[in-house]
């Protein structure tokens, strides 16, 4: 009798990962990524998630969406109960959700404002809430938010946007500190202006992309696919001694 075929074991094989913002952009390169290494994704995302479930037919781990509205608790609620009552464990958290509109600090409503911090922060807070008792019980956890090199520069018209990435680097470096003896590693991976499909639909931005590109010490446009390996490792046990971190994955713009 023909044996059944093997899959080799990969590097996220057995393990369950919630990505934020995984129907687009860097969230889908995440998706793309880790579903390839063998984990079991829930994508956390209010707009559909086809194309990214797509794109990880084939791989050794498995992907499905939950609609979650993340600027809702109740929302991401019903996420977490979702997750909960199919008796999922949960092992690990990528926040890569996040908004960036761009407007003068005069002309942000608070609506606005709070829709920025509600997107890149609060849900955090949130899925963590929900998440980190499980992973603490299990001895074992990973949570990787996506900040963002702005915070090391500061931006005109994107004060909302980089004040939330502060607070979200600020949440990382204490909680890292919470949960270091139970197992559990928190960390942020700052991207560079990236070619993503929301920044090509914004000619404002969209014109950025070259020129800042140039600022870089690899002078080209950043692609989604250039932070999945950092993600992945620090989601690995290779990874068990770096936490309260905010690496910068700039193509070296920011180093000094
Ligand atoms: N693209 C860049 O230039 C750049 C640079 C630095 C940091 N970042 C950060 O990287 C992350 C991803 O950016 P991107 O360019 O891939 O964005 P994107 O717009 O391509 O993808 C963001 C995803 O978040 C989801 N999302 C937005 N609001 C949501 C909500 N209320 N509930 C649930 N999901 C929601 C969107 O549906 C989308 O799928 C963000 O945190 C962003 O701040 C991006």
């Amino acid at each position: 009798m023909a044996n059944a075929p093997q899959h080799e074991e990969k590097r996220h094989s057995g393990k369950t990962i919630i990505v934020t913002g995984g129907s687009n952009g860097i969230g889908q390169a995440f998706v793309h990524r880790l579903a390839e290494e063998g984990a079991h994704i829930l994508i956390c995302d209010v707009a559909d998630a086809s194309e990214s479930v797509a794109l990880a037919a084939g791989a050794q781990g498995t992907v499905e969406w939950l609609r979650c509205n993340l600027t809702d608790s109740r929302s991401i609620a019903d996420f977490a109960s979702d997750i909960a009552t199919r008796g999922i464990e949960v092992d690990a958290i990528v926040h890569a959700a996040g908004i960036y509109p761009m407007k003068p600090v005069d002309e942000i409503d608070f609506g606005e404002w709070r829709r920025v911090f509600a997107v890149n922060i609060d849900s955090l807070y949130f899925l963590v809430r929900a998440f980190l008792p499980g992973m603490r019980s299990r001895g074992w956890g990973r949570i990787v938010a996506i900040t963002s090199n702005t915070f090391q520069l500061g931006v005109a018209n994107l004060t909302h946007y980089v004040a939330s990435k502060g607070a979200v680097i600020g949440f990382v470096r204490s909680l890292s500190r919470e949960v270091g003896d139970w197992g559990i590693t928190v960390n942020g991976v700052a991207p560079s202006i990236t070619r993503t499909k929301t920044v090509e639909n914004e000619p404002q931005r969209r014109e950025l992309l070259e020129p800042l590109a140039k600022l870089q010490c690899i002078k080209r446009v950043a692609v989604p696919d250039d932070y999945a390996g950092t993600v992945s490792f620090l989601l690995s046990d290779d990874a068990s001694f770096i936490t309260g971190q905010n690496i910068v994955v700039d193509g070296g713009w920011t180093h000094s």
